[in-house]
């Protein structure tokens, strides 16, 4: 079952060859452990049986036994503890080299993925999946080996002694192994969804504190506590289901065990006073019993065991077996060592995955390197759409999209997005310092210079003196908050440093005011002389200057031309110019 090729774990037998020699030593040791162990009880019965023999030499005889009963504990404590110590760490490695392999393989899964999955769900394929793999890895055969050895060696060494008393003793230990066969996948399920309760609650509290201002500006900080108390009763609910469960079967398996004790010790006992057994043989079976008990147990978790692992095994294939994000091995024949920038669409139509209706048909557009092209239009439009096509952040279809010429399909990722820097429209950064966060995605060191620089540029410098440790604020969850327009000047700032040869602003100053967004603009033009620059913005105001403006509707390109002639056209851009003049005119009234 475990080797076939369509089997489940196969996916985990390739992790193990590496580990070979320590788990081969770490199973030898099981295997010394478990001989020793079954030995034991021997010694015990011949103890006893000099004792019941009397005689001058007995004393020394049983002190000599002793000794030996001595000498096989602590060897078999000895091995018991390095079986644990190599097998466990074998299982620890193998977890974290799968944990790796899954982290990277989700890195390199396209934008969509994250579309369809939760976070939630991938964080317990990476964690609590990965854990119930790792079982079969290390304490399964653990287990197994160990009952293998100590079930039929034991069995052997109790028959010799009295087959009906073995018997006897045999039903109650087989009844552990059902009682934990019954109950262990019920435990394993709750168990998992304890777990899954724990991430709802945490989930609960951390939006809650994230969203601390809303909660208080719309005083509902009853319905957060109700909502908190509900995830915590679900959550107690799951432990308490798990606990008796647990509590049925430690209680069923201690019930069982003493069963089988007093089995042996009225039915052995009775042949005792027969005269048809010794006391030392008496006393060793009931040592056996005590050693066969733990076996049973495992016998019934490890059978449960495999199962879940196979079921963590296929979900973490689901992740592992998507393919990740397409990509061109072949060098294409780009002879110029740096890329000019020129940008163009062809006929572009593209649906999303999972979408009924295309976001983008038939757009054509062009911008030569060094140029400025402004793309706008309502909500909805597709203008974003267009800058995700152009880094392939979307798979846009072959023979659409063209950076200086060459088509963006054959261009191997990671030199395409060297083209471009990306200011999106929902500003990202990480729980870093400023300089942190600029820095990110930039090879060579920064200097506090450029950054300065940069952050000049962007519009974002007094912000910065005005922070209690400058460049070097903590940002983000576990410092300083941004305001939105910050957040969006230091994303700015970081797509400048990147010194691409193609600038994506994706309503990169939507949260600034006209004048800021003026000012911004101003200091901006240097920058953007040195690049091509494609800028989506709702404000006309931003894209009067552009060399070039598309404007967008329902996917398709409504009309396009220079600010003077889209004027003159009198369509959706002139109307939508004279709105804003309007709306302009009024803020600035006093
Ligand atoms: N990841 C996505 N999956 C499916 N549909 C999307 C996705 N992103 C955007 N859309 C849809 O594509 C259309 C264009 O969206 P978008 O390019 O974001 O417009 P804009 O940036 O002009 O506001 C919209 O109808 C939007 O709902
Ligand atoms: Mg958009």
């Amino acid at each position: 079952m475990l080797l076939s090729t369509s089997s489940p774990y196969r996916r985990v037998l390739c992790y193990l060859p590496r580990y070979r020699a320590v788990m081969a030593t770490g199973l030898v040791c099981v295997l010394a452990s478990r001989i020793l162990l079954v030995y034991s009880p021997l010694l015990l019965r011949r103890a006893l049986d000099i004792l019941q023999a009397g005689g001058a030499d007995a004393a020394s005889r049983v002190a000599w036994t002793a000794l030996a009963f001595l000498g096989v504990s602590v060897s078999a404590g000895v091995f018991t503890w390095a079986q644990r110590l190599l097998l466990i760490g074998a299982s620890r490695r193998v977890e974290r080299d799968l944990k790796r392999d899954l982290f990277a393989h989700v890195e390199r899964l396209p934008v969509s993925f994250f579309d369809r999955t939760r976070a939630g769900d991938l964080l317990s394929r990476l964690t609590s999946d990965v854990e119930a793999v790792r079982f079969i890895v290390g304490p399964g055969p653990m287990y197994v080996t160990g009952t293998l050895v100590l079930l039929p060696l034991a069995l052997l060494a109790m028959t010799r002694i009295s087959v009906p008393v073995s018997l006897a003793a045999l039903a109650p230990l087989v009844a552990i192994g059902f009682v934990v066969r019954m109950l262990a996948p019920r435990i394993m399920r709750r168990s998992r969804a304890v777990q899954d309760r724990i991430g709802d609650l945490s989930a609960r509290a951390q939006e809650s504190f994230a969203g601390a201002r809303v909660v208080r500006a719309y005083a509902s900080e009853d319905v957060e506590i109700a909502a908190f108390e509900h995830e915590n009763q679900r959550l107690v609910a799951e432990t308490l289901g798990l606990a008796r469960h647990r509590a049925w079967m430690q209680g069923l398996v201690a019930l069982l065990g003493g069963l089988a004790n007093l089995v042996v010790l009225v039915y052995g006992g009775h042949l005792v006073i027969a005269g048809a057994l010794g006391f030392g043989d008496l006393a060793a079976f009931l040592a056996y019993v005590g050693l066969l008990i733990w076996p049973m147990i495992s016998v019934g978790w490890v059978v449960s065991a495999l199962q879940r692992a196979a079921a963590a095994i296929q979900r973490i294939d689901e992740v592992l077996t998507e393919p990740a994000e397409p990509d061109v091995v072949t060098e294409p024949a780009v002879t110029a060592p740096r890329t000019a920038g020129a940008v163009q669409v062809t006929s572009l139509t593209f649906t999303y995955p999972g979408a009924d209706r295309p976001a983008l048909e038939q757009v054509d557009l062009q911008v030569p390197a060094g140029r400025t092209l402004a793309l706008v239009g309502p909500v909805g439009s597709g203008k974003s759409t267009v800058l995700s096509l152009l880094t392939r952040t979307y798979e846009p279809p072959p023979g659409t999209v063209f950076l200086d010429g060459v088509d963006v399909t054959s261009i191997p990722l990671p030199r395409l997005r060297e083209a471009f820097a990306a200011v999106p429209q929902d500003a990202f950064l990480f729980s870093d310092t400023l300089h942190g966060n600029l820095a990110y995605g930039i090879a060579e060191d920064l200097t506090r210079e450029r950054a300065l620089a940069a952050v000049a540029a962007a519009g974002l410098d007094s912000d910065v003196r005005s922070f209690p440790r400058g460049l070097d604020t903590v940002i983000g969850e576990r410092g300083v908050t941004l305001s939105g327009g910050q957040k969006q000047r230091a994303t700015l700032a970081r797509a400048l440093l990147r010194e691409a040869p193609v600038l994506l602003l994706d309503d990169a100053l939507s949260s600034v005011d006209t004048h800021t967004e003026a000012r911004i603009l101003e200091g901006l033009r240097r920058e953007m002389r040195r690049r091509t620059v494609i800028v989506v913005a709702h404000r006309l105001s931003t894209v009067r200057d552009a060399d070039h403006i598309v404007v967008l509707e329902e996917g398709r390109v409504l009309e396009a031309g220079s600010h003077q002639a889209l004027l003159a056209a009198d369509g959706w851009y002139a109307r939508t110019w004279r709105n804003q003049r309007i709306e302009a005119e009024l803020e600035d009234l006093p």
